[in-house]
């Protein structure tokens, strides 16, 4: 195992009717923006419980964060926090509000020429405005971690950024919100849970039994309780089993210790910055061929997730790795989710050579877990995907 720090100071409070607990957790003389997407929440009663349970605190609104936060429409929120002189943001919605909110947290307290350096020199943020989460939808883990990623329209990009200032307060997950989620969305939340978990398991075995085993349950919980979900979101013990496992699947722990990839994500958020696909499906669509691309390399793991995850037994080494894979792409395509660029757009020619050449640009040399994923094998993978 490697050696490892860990420190995760967001408090979560997790359960039935917990919105209201709102009210003690953000201090009394704190001028709040309350900060939220496109108005679901005004039709599912989030944003009556929210109002309620913020009856006695200065509250000022800003709604219309889209879903792959928008840049510019970001600006709008700082000039607002400038203006009003706001102390305390509170992000109610998914992973698009609360990684907007932890921009705007950065951005509050930025001495620099522009806040765009934040994400462009990918800058750390060691202290941030202080703010909180309602989570609004399973799937991110950004309730419970200091990582944000932000899209610029108008240049095509999604950036990441983050760091040790920028962990939510509190959160407040309660699994009741799982009622109105659109099918779409589900299946987006456990698609992506499941790919961070693959994220942070799927390379080389390195000892670490104890971290191996969560993402493991992690998965087979995400795997148990899908169908459950899709079929009904009112099933609370779904529900409930389902927003823990997103939370758990990206905040911190498991991947403490051991050598994590994060190729998948790197790519399709170029996906997502290039054609608009949603976050979650990029990842269907890069996985199973980056697997088949670096099989040599990840085939131990890929065969032990075959064996405790999906209770394949039978075969050698690289039998098993190979059904597990398939078993992968198989369990996508239940969730209801397309695997192929080509299911999302007819435009996919050059798309390869394109994110090959970003990567390039960007100095990202090579990625993954052994750092060797450079930008033509990057391309490789992409066209095997396409
Ligand atoms: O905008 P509103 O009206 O809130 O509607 C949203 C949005 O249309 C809707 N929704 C959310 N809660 C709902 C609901 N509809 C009905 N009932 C509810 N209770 O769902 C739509 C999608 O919301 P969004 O927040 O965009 O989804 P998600 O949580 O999947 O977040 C995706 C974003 O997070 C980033 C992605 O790149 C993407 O930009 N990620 C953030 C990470 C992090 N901070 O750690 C890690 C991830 O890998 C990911 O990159
Ligand atoms: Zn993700």
């Amino acid at each position: 195992m490697n050696n490892f720090e860990f420190k995760n100071p967001t408090k979560i409070i997790f359960g039935k009717d917990t919105i209201k607990k709102l009210e003690n957790e953000i201090p009394n003389d704190a001028k709040v923006l309350l900060l939220y997407g496109g108005g679901s929440i005004k039709k599912n009663g989030i944003y009556d419980q929210v109002k309620i349970a913020l009856a006695n605190v200065d509250v000022i609104e800003f709604g219309g964060i889209p879903a792959n936060p928008e840049y510019a429409v970001l600006m709008e929120a700082l000039k607002v926090i400038k203006d009003e002189n706001i102390t305390y943001l509170l992000a109610v919605g998914g992973g698009s509000v609360i990684d907007g909110t932890k921009f705007l947290s950065a951005a509050a307290l930025f001495k620099g020429d522009t806040p765009w350096d934040i994400l462009s020199k990918n800058m750390k943020t060691e202290k941030g405005m202080p703010f909180g989460t309602v989570l609004t939808l399973p799937a991110t883990g950004s309730e419970m971690n200091s990582g944000s990623v932000i899209t610029r329209k108008e240049t095509k990009e999604k950036l990441a950024m983050g760091g040790p200032g920028l962990f939510p307060v509190f959160s407040i997950l309660d699994p009741q919100v799982v009622h109105s989620i659109p099918e779409r969305q589900l299946a987006n939340g456990l698609m992506d849970a499941f790919t961070h978990v693959l994220e942070q398991y799927m390379t080389y075995p390195i000892g670490a039994l104890l971290q191996d085993r969560f993402s493991e349950s992690i998965m087979q919980t995400v795997i148990e309780v899908a169908p459950k979900v899709l079929k009904d979101p009112t099933d609370y013990k779904a529900a409930s089993n389902f927003m823990w496992s997103c939370t758990m699947a990206l905040n911190g722990l498991i991947q403490k210790g051991v050598p994590t990839d994060w190729a998948v994500h790197a790519i399709g958020h170029e996906l997502t910055a290039l054609f608009r696909i949603d976050h979650a499906r990029t990842l269907a669509v890069i996985t199973p061929s980056h697997y088949k691309f670096n099989f040599e390399a990840k085939k131990e793991k890929l065969a032990q997730y075959a064996e405790r995850v999906w209770n394949i037994t039978e075969g050698s080494i690289d039998d098993k790795a190979y059904a597990a894979i398939e078993k992968t792409e198989a369990f996508f395509h239940e969730l209801g989710i397309d695997t192929k660029l080509s299911d999302y757009t007819k435009n996919y020619e050059g798309t390869a050579e394109t994110i090959s050449k970003r990567f390039t640009d960007r100095g990202w040399l090579g990625l993954g877990e052994h750092q060797s994923l450079s930008p033509d094998k990057v391309e490789k993978i992409i066209k095997m995907a396409y």
